[in-house]
């Protein structure tokens, strides 16, 4: 089985996909990447398609709803030699995306998947593939003229999430609906939603998916990779906050060579960090008294101070 890290606004950027990589996973995706602020030349957006060396394979995902814009970010994203795939998200509920008709609203139009599917598979020689969900609402199950649209247009793969697009990121998942879809398809199925340890990752497995999307349960613990597959899996939350920041550090560098407008490395690291940091320590005594002072570290230092401090043997009582 194949453990892949999925898609997330604001968190997976170059330096936490290495640190999953680290953790076991074997491919992972960029942040979804607008097509129209590609196709209008966004620095901030360009920037989403950085990576670092050490990756493994990564997709860029992409958002839209416009054939020509879609087909131009493929493009571009393919130029920079970087992607092992470029992915159409159709099953991202927020607003500001599905207002222009792009992620969840696709979800409603199998044929309007089909068309922006096939002019980016027209534009590129890389796997184009399709991340979506089982359908509108409960009721509403249309997840196989999706996966139907995607074989059709020549899609090398499908991510499902086993959740309806009403039904958001919580609740059961309908495993059933995921396992009839994976036998309906030729296309290599990848199963998403709620996988957080062995057992879940077992149930999703059941389905007869090829691989195994992670998205939320990476976030405090970027190796959990490794623990589905049942390798040795790092366990020292304190040592690899410091590493993620070190990362953090040399993608600033990075960007900062490429990019001339960069927030300071001060501002960028607590930026970066801010999303991470308590996650790292969660569970930890004082992690709730650090989530109360997130909003007051600004700077490096203090980062490097709290997790100096997370670093001292815990008193004994
Ligand atoms: C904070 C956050 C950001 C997300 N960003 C994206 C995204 O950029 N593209 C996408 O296709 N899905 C996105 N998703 C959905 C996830 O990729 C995934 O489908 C969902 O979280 C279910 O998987 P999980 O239970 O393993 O987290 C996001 C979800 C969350 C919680």
């Amino acid at each position: 089985m194949k453990y892949v890290l999925a898609p997330l606004a604001d968190f997976t950027d170059a330096p936490f996909r290495l640190m999953c990589f680290r953790g076991g996973a074997d491919a992972a995706y960029t942040e979804m990447a607008s097509a129209a602020a590609l196709f209008h030349a966004h620095d901030a957006t360009r920037r989403l398609l950085e990576t670092m060396p050490g990756e493994g394979p990564v997709g860029c995902q992409l958002f839209g709803s416009n054939p020509e814009e879609l087909a131009f970010a493929a493009r571009l994203a393919e130029s920079t030699g970087r992607f092992s795939e470029i992915n159409l998200n159709a099953g991202c509920p927020m607003q500001r995306i599905t207002r222009s008709g792009a992620g969840a609203k696709l979800v409603e139009s199998p044929e309007k998947v089909y068309s922006l599917l096939k002019a980016m598979k027209e534009a590129v020689n890389l796997p184009v593939t399709l991340k979506t969900r089982l359908g509108p609402r409960p009721g509403r199950t249309n997840v196989f003229e999706l996966v139907d649209a995607a074989e059709r247009a020549g899609a090398a793969g499908v991510a499902i999430h086993a959740r309806h697009v009403s039904e958001m990121h919580s609740g059961p998942l309908h495993l059933d609906i995921l396992a009839d879809a994976v036998s309906r398809t030729k296309l290599p199925v990848t199963g998403n939603g709620s996988v957080v340890d062995l057992k879940s990752a077992r149930r999703m497995a059941e389905t007869g998916v090829k691989a195994i999307m992670v998205g939320r349960a990476a976030l405090a613990k970027p190796w959990i990779f490794s623990i589905l597959k049942g390798e040795d899996a790092p366990v020292d939350p304190v040592a690899a906050c410091g590493e993620h920041l070190r990362l953090i550090l040399k993608f600033h560098e990075r960007l900062a060579e490429k990019f001339g407008h960069l927030p300071s490395k001060d501002a960028f690291a607590a930026i970066k960090m801010h999303t991470h940091l308590f996650r790292y320590f969660s569970g930890r005594p004082g992690a709730a008294a650090l989530r109360a002072r997130l909003s007051s570290i600004r700077t490096l230092a203090e980062i490097e101070r709290e997790i100096d401090a997370a670093r001292q043997p815990l008193p004994s009582t």
